[in-house]
């Protein structure tokens, strides 16, 4: 597994995995809107990296970012699907744009990218990997982001869907709890663009029903099972991992 497709790596979680990657020797297209930001991550990768704008909701973008991955690349091993919005407001709030582009980008996007990469995984025996929430599919759905959680779970039957029409790629549908990712541009942006009021009313309420612990998964744990998915090779498959924060030992505890 050389060769990475990496969707949504302009920031957060996506970033980070893009540079574990770089930083492990592998070649990796970096895919996502926002040129200057893929520009800066390719630098900061340091050689064998190369940025290609991509929006995910247009479907030629999607056909055209891949093919000139697999081009630069020379082939493609393993993609990553990083990409995703979220809206953080009661279901009653919610109008018509507002659920078109959560599933058009967590869902349509993420169907679009893996058709386009179908061809070069097949040939490679290679895996692909699409991060999903435990806000959909670690029990109820958590209140204020139905509609995210109804997209990622949209999402979680896709990539069954995909593993049942191939069988001979890898499909990992790696479903994760709360993780703050890195520093500047590899910090989560995932709040970005959401009501400050929405926000806070729907951490009291996670808090209140202890969803939100308030610890969160390393970054570089993620990076780490992200990449052991790719890895597993042509012989065998992960189809589904789950990553959830671990309470540190409180002194409290270890003190009696
Ligand atoms: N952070 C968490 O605690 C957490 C928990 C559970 C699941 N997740 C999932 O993990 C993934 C990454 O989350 P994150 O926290 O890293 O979020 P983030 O920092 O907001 O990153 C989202 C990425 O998606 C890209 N993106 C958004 N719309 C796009 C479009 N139309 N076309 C192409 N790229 C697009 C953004 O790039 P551009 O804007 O430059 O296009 C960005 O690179 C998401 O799928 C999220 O649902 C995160």
């Amino acid at each position: 597994m050389k060769r990475v497709v990496v969707v949504g790596a302009s920031s957060g979680l996506g970033r980070c995995i893009a540079l574990g990657l770089a930083r492990q020797g592998k070649q990796v297209a970096m895919l996502a809107r926002r040129r200057d930001r893929l520009d800066a991550a390719v630098r900061e990768a340091g050689g064998g990296a190369v940025a290609i704008e991509c929006d995910v909701t247009d479907e030629t973008s999607c056909r055209n970012a891949v093919a000139q991955a697999a081009d630069a690349l020379g082939g493609i091993d393993g993609v990553v699907y990083s990409t995703g919005v979220i809206t953080i407001k009661p279901l009653d709030q919610m109008d018509a744009a507002a659920w078109g582009k959560l599933f058009a980008t967590n869902v349509t996007g993420a169907a679009l990218v893996t058709a386009a990469a179908l061809p070069h995984l097949a040939q490679a025996g290679g895996s692909a990997v699409y991060l999903s929430s435990i806000s959909a599919s670690g029990g109820p759905p958590w209140p204020f982001v139905g509609g995210y959680a109804a997209s990622k779970a949209a999402l979680d039957k896709l990539v069954e869907a995909w593993r049942v029409e191939h069988p001979s790629i890898g499909f990992t549908r790696l479903t994760i709890g709360d993780c703050l990712g890195g520093e500047g541009d590899s910090a989560t942006g995932s709040l970005v663009g959401n009501d400050p009021e929405h926000i806070s009313q729907a951490v009291a309420e996670w808090q209140r029903l202890g969803y939100f612990t308030g610890h969160f998964i390393d970054v570089d744990h993620l990076v780490d099972v992200t990449i052991a998915a790719l890895h597993c090779g042509a012989s065998s498959a992960i189809p589904s991992l789950t990553l959830v924060p671990r309470a540190p030992a409180t002194t409290a505890l270890l003190e009696k």
